[in-house]
């Protein structure tokens, strides 16, 4: 939602959200609706990693950041554009002009990788303040600090995986770098943003969908961050023009969940912290138990 103590901006085009799958089936019945709304025989489509984090929104425009804002309603968002420029990884310039580009919206999420997390709860743990249940709620409470100079603290990062809106130079038609998901995402890494692209697989088909998805599942605790699935997405342009989009998701896009995580240990004990307000935090010391490449002892 949207946030009083920021000043609200439009989107230049809405945020939309994705439409979640659990299990085989569903995606192909998704790749049969896909196939059928085109007339394409057999699709290639990226397979990325679906971020957990805070969904995030830049404009750029004359090779400058203009603005960072967050989702908020997905028309409008809070405009955080100071504390956008205290993530590192986020590039204040680009140069864009090498590729004729006038204005661009882009997509992605910020989030804290797993070390910055631990990093941060082991802080407040030590100021008596009580710990964040994950790297999620760090990551998008940290986008409505007030205070700048604290974002920088946090060490966020981020990943841009959508191009929303772009507009080239005295409308010229668009270049080839940008006439498929899988090459814009390379463009983009090579205008120096951090993006899915180093992550991405190609693929044809939804066989090698459903193969690329199990192996990002398999090898998710060796990432350094969180991801709670996959994003498939129809690459080429004209495919995903084809096919369409409803008010909420586009019908190109599908994210596959993964199943939730667990872990069982023994509770040791549970201590009160002390806030300096006075405010008290139980928290629960339990046996030490990795999940998702994290030790969690409290
Ligand atoms: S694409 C039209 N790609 O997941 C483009 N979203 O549950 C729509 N997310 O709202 C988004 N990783 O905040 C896309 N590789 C990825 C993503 C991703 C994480 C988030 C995004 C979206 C939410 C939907």
């Amino acid at each position: 939602g949207l946030n009083a103590a920021f000043p609200s901006v439009a989107h230049l085009l809405p945020m939309l959200s994705l439409e979640n799958s659990y299990n085989e089936q569903d995606l192909i019945d998704w790749d049969k609706r896909c196939r059928e709304a085109s007339g394409a025989e057999s699709i290639h489509y990226c397979v990325e990693p679906k971020f957990d984090g805070a969904g995030i929104s830049l404009l750029y425009e004359s090779n400058m950041l203009q603005r960072g804002a967050t989702r908020g309603d997905g028309v409008m968002g809070d405009d955080i554009t100071m504390n956008t420029l205290q993530i590192r990884s986020i590039p204040i310039h680009a140069a864009l002009h090498t590729c004729g580009i006038q204005q661009m919206e882009l997509r992605g999420e910020v989030l804290l990788t797993k070390k910055a997390f631990q990093t941060y709860n082991h802080r407040l743990l030590a100021e008596g303040l009580a710990p964040l249940a994950n790297p999620r709620n760090a990551a998008s409470g940290s986008l409505r600090l007030k205070d700048p100079n604290e974002v920088s603290k946090r060490n966020l990062d981020s990943f841009l995986y959508h191009i929303s809106y772009i507009q080239f130079r005295d409308g010229q038609d668009t270049p080839p770098g940008f006439r498929t998901h899988y090459d814009t995402l390379q463009t983009l890494h090579t205008l120096g943003f951090k993006t899915s692209y180093p992550y991405t697989r190609l693929v044809q088909g939804i066989e090698e969908v459903i193969a690329s998805c199990r192996a990002f599942e398999a090898t998710r605790d060796d990432l350094p961050y969180e991801i709670d699935g996959a994003v498939i997405k129809v690459n080429s342009f004209e495919l995903q023009e084809q096919i369409g989009q409803t008010s909420h998701h586009p019908r190109w896009a599908m994210a596959f969940k993964f199943k939730a995580r667990q872990a069982t240990s023994t509770l040791l004990q549970i201590d009160y912290q002390v806030g300096r307000t006075g405010s008290i935090t139980p928290v629960a010391k339990i046996q030490p138990v990795a999940v998702g490449g994290v030790t969690i002892s409290s």
